[in-house]
């Protein structure tokens, strides 16, 4: 009886050994050669990668593991309102300069930094522009930030949380952007209702808190059938509701001549409302697994752009032109648009424009200083 089960084994290793050997030659026949009769044969291979790229979208999507959303921080011993249970919030991304590299300690040397902490400052402090329904602001931010500008940050008021990246595999994004599709995670904010997420390079005029009242920020019915088998092939379940209010860039810089600006038809993801959703964030990742479906090079705008396109099941909506510009004009200023996305640091921007940042800025660091010298006083 041993030796049968002796001999059994033997019989499985050999037939184990000609299948490798079979199947080397296989990957080596594939590998060497363009013939159409081994490309028919990788096709069902091809499908087999395809499946599980969409079950567990890992096959082109990189994640980084971290324990899922850390939880909430900072919030006790900040400066900021209380965070308790707020309906809304205003969600900030934050990645070092330059994609993934060693971030630096300086806290003056990082443009999107101070940038950030001018825009908490705004949201949270600025009596012009500050939240008048105590709104908090959320930062995600990636592990590579280093840990003196988490721990400003959190010293200014926000709660900030230190997420795991996403990339894509396939895209062809620039250095600087490589972190950007971790902004999916914004939809991991579940225990709001609403969220407002604007680019840091962005600066204020007014209060943001009626944008949450906007008509395209109403919940809104998917058009299609939400369930798996009769969605889109490889897309998978699509919520039934969902919430995604987004901003097209206003043309070109020369829309001074026209009031209000004429909108054209791309969305754009530095100012937009959405209803945070697992099954959204879920769905998100399959479509980030469908190479080439949407354009890697601007992966997180190109990916809610094709999610919600205009004649999808859950087409994103045009907010009120009042809210938020985006190739921001001294015009827009004096029409009174409430946030402009701007990058104040560049050489070639209105000078009227870097005034009014640089005036930002100084009241930032000037509350900071007073604050804190205040309380060495005390
Ligand atoms: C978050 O809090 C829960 C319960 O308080 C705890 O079980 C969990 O480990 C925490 N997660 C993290 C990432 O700290
Ligand atoms: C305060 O917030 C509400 C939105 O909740 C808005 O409608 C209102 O205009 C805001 N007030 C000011 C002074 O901006
Ligand atoms: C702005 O410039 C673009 C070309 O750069 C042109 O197509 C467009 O008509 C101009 N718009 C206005 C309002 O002048």
């Amino acid at each position: 009886m041993g030796s049968a089960l002796t001999e059994g084994r033997k019989l499985f290793t050999l037939k184990a050994i000609s299948a490798l050997f079979v199947l080397s030659i296989t990957v080596f026949l594939i590998g060497q050669s363009n013939h159409t009769a081994v490309k028919i044969f990788t096709v069902p291979i091809q499908n087999v990668a395809n499946k599980l790229m969409k079950s567990k979208a890992g096959g082109v999507l990189r994640q980084e593991k971290l324990a899922n959303l850390p939880n909430k921080t900072g919030a006790a011993d900040s400066n900021g309102p209380e965070h308790t249970t707020s309906r809304n919030a205003f969600a900030l991304f934050l990645t070092p300069p330059h994609g993934a590299g060693k971030d630096s300690d300086d806290l003056n040397d990082d443009d999107y930094f101070v940038a950030t902490r001018m825009l908490v400052y705004q949201l949270l402090y600025d009596p012009s522009t500050r939240t008048n329904n105590s709104y908090p602001v959320v930062i995600l931010a990636t592990q590579n930030v280093a840990q003196t500008k988490l721990d400003r940050l959190r010293n200014d008021g926000p709660d900030v949380r230190v997420v795991g990246r996403l990339a894509l595999n396939w895209g062809k994004t620039r250095k600087a952007w490589q972190d950007v599709l971790t902004k999916l995670r914004l939809f991991q904010l579940t225990e709001f209702e609403k969220v407002l997420f604007l680019d840091s390079d962005t600066l204020l005029t007014r209060p943001m808190d009626g944008i949450f009242e906007d008509p395209a920020a109403r919940p809104t019915k998917n058009k299609g059938a939400t369930a798996e088998d009769e969605a889109p092939e490889d897309e998978g379940a699509q919520p039934r509701e969902y919430i995604f209010a987004g901003n097209a860039g206003a043309g070109r810089f020369n829309h001074t001549t026209t009031w209000p600006p004429i909108k054209g038809r791309h969305l754009n993801a530095g100012c937009m409302v959405f209803h945070p959703s697992e099954e959204l964030y879920e769905y998100y990742l399959r479509i980030a697994g469908l190479k080439d479906c949407f354009d890697g090079r601007f992966p997180e705008q190109s990916l809610w752009a094709y999610a919600h396109r205009r004649d999808g099941n859950m087409p994103w909506k045009q907010m009120g032109y009042m809210w938020n510009i985006n190739k921001v004009t001294w015009s827009d200023v004096e029409h009174g648009v409430a946030s402009l996305h701007v990058k104040w640091w560049s050489h070639m921007i209105d000078p009227r424009l870097k005034d009014l940042a640089m005036r930002i800025r100084g009241r930032m660091e000037g509350f900071w200083e007073g604050k804190e010298s205040h309380n060495i006083l005390e």
